[in-house]
């Protein structure tokens, strides 16, 4: 009987391979669909492993990514289309604080992936937000560490509680587009260790089956070329047990990839875009034959591959339905949308709007609203329910006239050659941004606040993988048009004593002080998939009470923000290398260590509610301090509230932020006068700082704060902690 692949067999089949099948294994079969290439079973997919029929080795496929399954919704000839949910972005899940949705989440994206043939889901991602321009901060989760790798665990868990397997990317510091195959990031080992690998090492509790390393040079090496991360520090220090995959096309040294512990080479054939380069299979059996590869290494390499294969769906012969649930996932879709928005201000009570407001909605993203980021990060739903559609399905009376006005001029700007959407990346739609309308013109905006009870304003920003945002008006900075258009529409509604809201549809942070004291209400509402519209109506009207938190600082201005100074690099046109020169201090660790006022903190959010915190006790043991405290609810509505606990370490021999994110728990739905009892176990080695000097952990001894709240900067109840054996 041949050897066919199992569980317990792992090695012999080693054995049995011959070099090429070897090499077969460690390279992907080619970008499916580009080049010429077939496309994937799995259409869309971004990329397949190759099949070893004789052994039984299947192959397998990938498919990104972060906000949901990304494949081809159409297929050329078929009746069935292959829709597949647009989730919310990373920074709105991790906007929630709530690691059972976050799970939710990850689990439907599981399912989707499974019913529609995918073995490896391309996300969780989890780059540091160490600049707010970073084009694909989207599809990161934070500036903090402990909060990025909460978020990953959380939604590593659920994809692979669906038995498909995740991919914890970028490993590690890919946190610029500009440049991003090349970029060398020049990073302190104590910054690398506290800020960059932290939430990684987090996120590997969940045991996800791949890592992906990321396209950048880490201090002057190659991600994917780095023995140090991907051997040392992953596998040896970390114990990671599953199989290393690199970014699409990285690196230069296929020999040095495996050498330092990268598996698998993706997509293959990367000779179909480097013309002195041959198919990296070809390049590994050369390299070989000439003793320039151990096939020692291959082995491993080989192994670590299989023994993940062994777990795959498709190994296991699993029969994809092609029909997902979809309705049950844009349930859980909208319950993420409506945990991870962030109500910035509301002045006066403004919100919640009263159910039968008549409402002027001003500005173009209320039509063109953005799901999502672009790239590989994008998705393609059934549908998008657009914040003007969701405000009129819950029954919002909008003012029509208004509302055919803006379609119409979307549609005249949309026929200009400059603002013709175009084809992305990775295919998708790419919408130039458009100026927005001229509301002086028929003495609109007046006619509009006359008529109506609030006006709303929907300001969006779209970004994506393969370039970063700029500090520029139209990007960090609003346009001159969208300040005339807040300036015009506040003064035209408050003449009448009526109110005016700003409903940010973005991917991260934009400027806000040189607009936000014009107007009453402020909704931070990011790109929340294909539900966002319903979500924003339901929190504009108080069907849901507001319940996220920022989990990225807002500056008051870019150039407050550290790695302003050296983003994206040197040189600036055409940077070669940037310099982490702000080593630990990113975000929060930044702005209050040196006492730099935000516009919005790092925690930050409103609630329609109001929640006192109470009865702090602290209680230690050998590993762990026990943070315990009430959260009561002393407002009118139910509501949930995110509770933060920060540690402010004593002085000692290696200066340390101000205060760093230890833990935090968001309540259940609290009613009115309703109290939690809260506990959050702070692991006491989690207070340790990374001495460069000793390469070692260490824990300064002495009396720790605890200071529990309900932003980096509402600080509401405080202890000490001696912390001295
Ligand atoms: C892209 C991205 C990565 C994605 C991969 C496959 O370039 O960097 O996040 O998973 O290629 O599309």
């Amino acid at each position: 009987m041949s050897l066919k692949l199992n569980e317990n067999n792992i090695e012999e089949i080693i054995n049995s391979m011959t070099l090429e099948e070897k090499a077969k294994l460690v390279v992907g079969i080619g970008m499916p669909g580009f080049f010429g290439n077939p496309p994937s079973r799995v259409q869309g997919a971004a990329g397949e492993t190759h099949s070893i029929p004789r052994l039984g080795i299947p192959s397998t496929v990938m498919a990104d990514g972060p906000a949901g399954v990304r494949i081809d919704p159409v297929r050329e000839g078929a009746k069935t289309t292959y829709h597949a949910t647009a989730f919310p972005i990373a920074s709105l899940l991790s906007s929630a604080w709530n690691r059972e949705i976050v799970r939710e989440v990850g689990a439907a994206m599981g399912r989707e992936a499974r019913e529609y043939g995918v073995d490896f889901l391309l996300a969780p991602a989890l780059n540091i937000h160490r600049n707010p321009l970073c084009g694909r901060n989207f599809e990161y989760y934070s500036e903090d560490p402990l909060l990025s790798g909460e978020m990953a665990k959380a939604f590593v868990e659920g994809v692979q509680s669906e038995g498909v397997g995740a991919c914890l990317k970028h490993f590690i510091a890919n946190n610029q587009e500009t440049n991003r195959l090349t970029i060398d990031i020049i990073v302190s080992e104590r910054a690398l260790r506290e800020i960059y690998l932290k939430g990684f090492e987090i996120a590997l509790k969940a045991k996800p089956w791949t890592v992906m390393s990321a396209y950048n040079k880490l201090n002057g090496t190659y991600c994917s070329q780095n023995k140090r991360i991907l051997t040392d520090i992953l596998r040896n220090e970390w114990k990671f047990d599953g199989f290393v995959m690199t970014d699409w096309f990285a690196g230069n040294d296929p020999v040095e990839q495996m050498e330092a512990g990268n598996d698998l080479i993706m997509p293959g054939k990367v000779n179909q875009i480097r013309a002195e380069r041959e198919d990296e299979v070809q390049e590994i059996i050369k390299a070989v034959k000439e003793g320039n590869l151990n096939e020692e290494i291959l082995d491993r390499n080989v192994r670590n591959i299989l023994k993940i294969i062994v777990k795959t769906l498709s190994f296991r012969g699993y029969k994809p339905s092609n029909k997902p649930d979809l309705e049950e996932h844009a349930k859980i879709a909208y319950e993420a949308a409506v945990e991870g928005m962030v109500l910035l201000k509301n002045e006066d009570g403004t919100l919640p709007l009263n159910k039968d407001s008549e409402v002027a909605l001003f500005g173009t993203a209320q039509i063109e609203t953005i799901k999502g980021g672009t790239g590989s990060g994008d998705t393609h739903p059934r549908y998008v329910v657009s914040i003007v559609n969701g405000l009129m399905e819950r029954g919002f009376q909008i003012d029509e006239d208004l509302l055919k006005t803006y379609k119409d001029y979307i549609k005249t700007m949309r026929n200009k050659e400059e603002y013709k959407i175009r084809e992305g990346l990775f295919g998708q739609p790419v919408m130039p941004k458009l100026p927005e309308m001229d509301l002086l013109k028929d003495n609109m905006v007046e006619e509009a606040a006359e008529r109506t009870d609030v006006g709303i304003i929907v300001l969006g920003r779209i970004s994506g993988e393969g370039c970063d945002r700029k500090p520029e008006k139209g990007d960090f900075y609003l346009s001159d048009d969208e300040q005339e258009l807040i300036d015009i529409v506040s003064k035209a509604y408050h003449v009448r004593n009526k109110r005016v809201v700003v409903i940010l549809n973005v991917g991260g942070p934009i400027e806000v002080m040189s607009w936000r004291d014009k107007v009453d209400a402020i909704l931070l509402a990011w790109q929340a998939g294909q539900e966002m519209g319903r979500a924003v109506a339901d929190i504009l009207s108080g069907k849901v009470n507001p319940s996220g938190k920022l989990p990225t600082t807002f500056p008051k201005d870019y150039w407050d923000v550290p790695s302003s100074k050296n983003f994206p690099g040197d040189p600036p046109d055409d940077p070669k290398k940037v310099v982490y020169e702000e080593g630990i201090y990113v975000g929060y660790r930044y702005f209050d260590t040196f006492d730099v006022e935000p516009a919005y903190e790092f925690g930050y959010g409103l609630s329609y509610a109001t929640f006192n915190y109470e009865n702090l006790k602290l209680e230690k043991d050998e590993s762990s301090i026990r943070v315990s405290f009430d959260i009561v609810n002393i407002g009118e509505v139910p509501g949930k509230e995110v509770a933060q606990v920060y540690v402010r370490a004593p002085k000692g021999e290696m200066e340390k932020p101000f205060q760093e994110l230890k833990g935090f728990v968001k309540t259940k739905l609290l009613n009115p006068g309703e109290r939690e009892r809260i506990t959050v176990s702070v692991d006491i080695a989690s207070l340790t700082y990374f001495n460069e000097k000793t390469n070692k952990w260490v824990l300064e001894k002495g009396i720790y704060e605890i200071r529990v709240g309900a932003s980096s900067r509402d600080i509401r109840l405080s202890g000490f902690i001696d912390v001295r054996n």
